[in-house]
Parts: C-alpha cells; structure tokens; sequence
C-alpha cells in the first residue's frame, strides 16, 4: 500500500535537514510518496500566513507528516499542524551513543510529554499594562489518555521504569488533576511506576539518568525536561520526536531553525533522520525503522561528524554515510 508522506521543511536548517531525512527513508525505497508543503517564517514573508491552508490540508490528508523546523513563527506553525494531525502525545526518546562524548553516557529516556494543553493553552492576556495572566489547563481526560499511552509505550518498548512529573505540592489543583488521573492508569494495571516532583527530577536526570526510562510529563515539563536530556547526550542534533494522534502523527527533530548556523551546510541530520526512523516504525515498517538506527549508530560511532559533534563534516556528508550504511 502506498503511504503518502507530507514533506514540510519549513525555515533555516529545516531546509538543510528535512531533504537528508528524505534521501534516506528513499534509499529504503519503501512504497512512499512525498508531497511537499510550505510553512514558517519564509512563505509568511511572502503570503502574510505561517500556515498556509494548502499545507493544513497536506498535513490532514497525509498518511503522516515529516516537520523540519519554523523559525520566529514557530508557535504558530507547529501548535496547529499538531492539532491538524490530532496529536495527544509528543514522544521524545533521548539516549547516548557509543564513540560520542556525552556528559552521561548511560543515558536511555524517554519523554512522553502532554501534547494539547497545560501552559500553552495558548489563554493569556495582559489585564492592565504590566500585568499578565496565562491560564494553565489540565483536564482528567488529557491527562488520562497521556499515562495510558506512556505506559503502553514503557511495556511495548520494554521499559521498566515510569515516572510520572508533576508539581502538584505547589500547582494542586492542576498538576493534583494530572498526578491523580497518571496514577490512576498505574493502578488500575497494577504497573510498578514512581512519581517525582519535576524539578528535582531535573537534577537527578542529570546526576542518575540511568535510574529513569520512561518519563509521563504535562506539557511545559516534557519540553523543558527534554531539552535537558538532550545536552546530556551530545545536544539538540541527536534527538528526533513523534507527535502522536489517533489515526495521524507528525514526526519531526526537537530542535528549531537554528539561526546561528543555518545555511552553512552543517547542521547534524541525525535527529531528523531518526524522527523518520519513527515515521516508519508507526507506518509498519519495522524492520527498515531498525536499519536506519543502526546505520545512524554507525555513522555516529565511526564518523563522519558535523561541528556541534567536534566534526568538520557538512549535513551531506554525514547523510551520505548514513546512506552507504544502510
Ligand atoms: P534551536 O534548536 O534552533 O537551536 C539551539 C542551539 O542548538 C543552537 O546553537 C543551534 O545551532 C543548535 N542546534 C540545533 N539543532 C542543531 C542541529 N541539527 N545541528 C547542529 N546544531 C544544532 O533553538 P533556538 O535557538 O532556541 O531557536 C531558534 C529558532 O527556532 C527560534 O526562532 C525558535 O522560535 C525556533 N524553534 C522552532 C521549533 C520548531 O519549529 N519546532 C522548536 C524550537 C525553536
Ligand atoms: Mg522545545
């Protein structure tokens, strides 16, 4: 059965990225069809809309959805186009590599993060000049669907670790709501799981981050708490993401446009090219997920490296070896 993959490269080195992720899932030559979209600072320059409908309606009619990354418009890119393909969860696995110098180097986490609700609610306003509010939401039903997906993925990945993070000694209403529905999922499966305040969990991340595996997030937590992760194993070019839904998802690197090097030609390639190694995983196809892995390990063991990794290599030249390994 042909799968039809919407391709939105979006602005700086989603531009440089997304094409090395697609070289590599053609290699595979699964029976994909690409079908490229615009999105992001650049078509908004040019039509006054981040978010084109075309790109909407791509994103909604696609089998699944590989996202570079959106520059200043970002929030307004990729918080609909998760809507667009329902996505409830955001899955962010962070792991070390061998042959890279990472600060933990048994690091295996995985982040599943609250992908609707929370703090980006997106409810703010300003009640008078120099004051604001932002109205946090959590509801039972979310935050149930989040711990019921994370702890089917912790047993269909073989994770034997689950923490759930919250701060419900402080937000008690809110994360109360969010701790008291993610545990009730544990109970009711009889699952061994811990919960932990979330900003001592960032410091034992740091200092223990073999002791955790599976962590089940609110939403601000996941993103901040993966970030985290990810200079843990060697920076923001390692680590890919799922935006999951019912029957849709939305893969793309954690990492943004990257201003600072855009256009160089160097950024690394490897978290998009394993959020398409997830792409083809949720598609079905298995076997060719795991060869894009290992062929990833490969290369990021026996090089070559681009810069943020202590290489000199460019984007091309480590997609090309990602390429060969396969
Ligand atoms: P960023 O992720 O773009 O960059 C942070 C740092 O990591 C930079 O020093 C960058 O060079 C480095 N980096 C990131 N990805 C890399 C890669 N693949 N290879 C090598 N180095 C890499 O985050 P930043 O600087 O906070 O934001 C830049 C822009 O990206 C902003 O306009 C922001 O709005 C946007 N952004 C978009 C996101 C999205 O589209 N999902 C997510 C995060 C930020
Ligand atoms: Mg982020």
């Amino acid at each position: 059965m042909t799968h039809q993959i919407a391709v939105i490269p979006g602005d700086g080195i989603g531009q440089e990225v997304t094409p090395a992720a697609v070289d590599v899932l053609a290699a595979l030559d699964p029976d994909f069809e690409f079908v490229e979209g615009e999105a992001g600072d650049a078509v908004k320059a040019e039509t006054g809309e981040a978010l084109p409908q075309a790109t909407r309606d791509l994103a909604a009619d696609a089998d699944a959805t590989l996202f570079g990354a959106a520059g200043e418009t970002a929030a307004d890119v990729i918080l609909p186009l998760r809507e667009v393909v329902g996505s409830f969860a955001n899955v962010r696995p962070a792991r070390s590599y061998p042959g890279l110098d990472a600060v933990q180097p048994d690091t295996d986490l995985v982040f599943i993060r609250e992908n609707t609700e929370g703090v980006y609610s997106g409810i703010e306003s300003e009640i008078t000049d120099g004051v604001t509010t932002l109205t946090r939401v959590i509801t039972e039903d979310a935050s149930r669907d989040i711990a019921e997906f994370g702890f089917d993925y912790a047993a269909e990945n073989g994770y034997d670790d689950v923490t759930i993070a919250h701060k419900a000694n402080v937000m008690r209403t809110t994360d109360g709501e969010f701790l008291a529905a993610a545990e009730a999922v544990g109970d009711a499966r009889d699952a061994d799981y811990d919960t932990a305040l979330m900003d001592a969990l960032a410091m034992h991340l740091v200092m223990r981050p073999e002791e955790y595996g599976v962590v089940i997030c609110p939403n601000l937590a996941g993103d901040m708490l993966s970030d985290l992760a990810a200079g843990l194993v060697g920076g923001l070019g390692l680590l890919p993401s799922a935006n999951v839904g019912r029957e849709n998802a939305l893969f793309e690197p954690v990492h943004g446009s990257a201003p600072d090097i855009a256009g160089e030609g160097v950024a690394n390639p490897t978290a998009m090219i394993l959020s398409a190694a997830m792409l083809l995983d949720h598609l079905g196809h298995s076997d060719e997920a795991a060869r894009v892995r290992a062929a990833v390990e490969d290369v990021l063991d026996a090089g070559p490296r681009t810069p943020d990794l202590g290489g000199d290599a460019t984007t091309e030249d480590v997609t090309e070896a990602v390429v060969d390994a396969l």
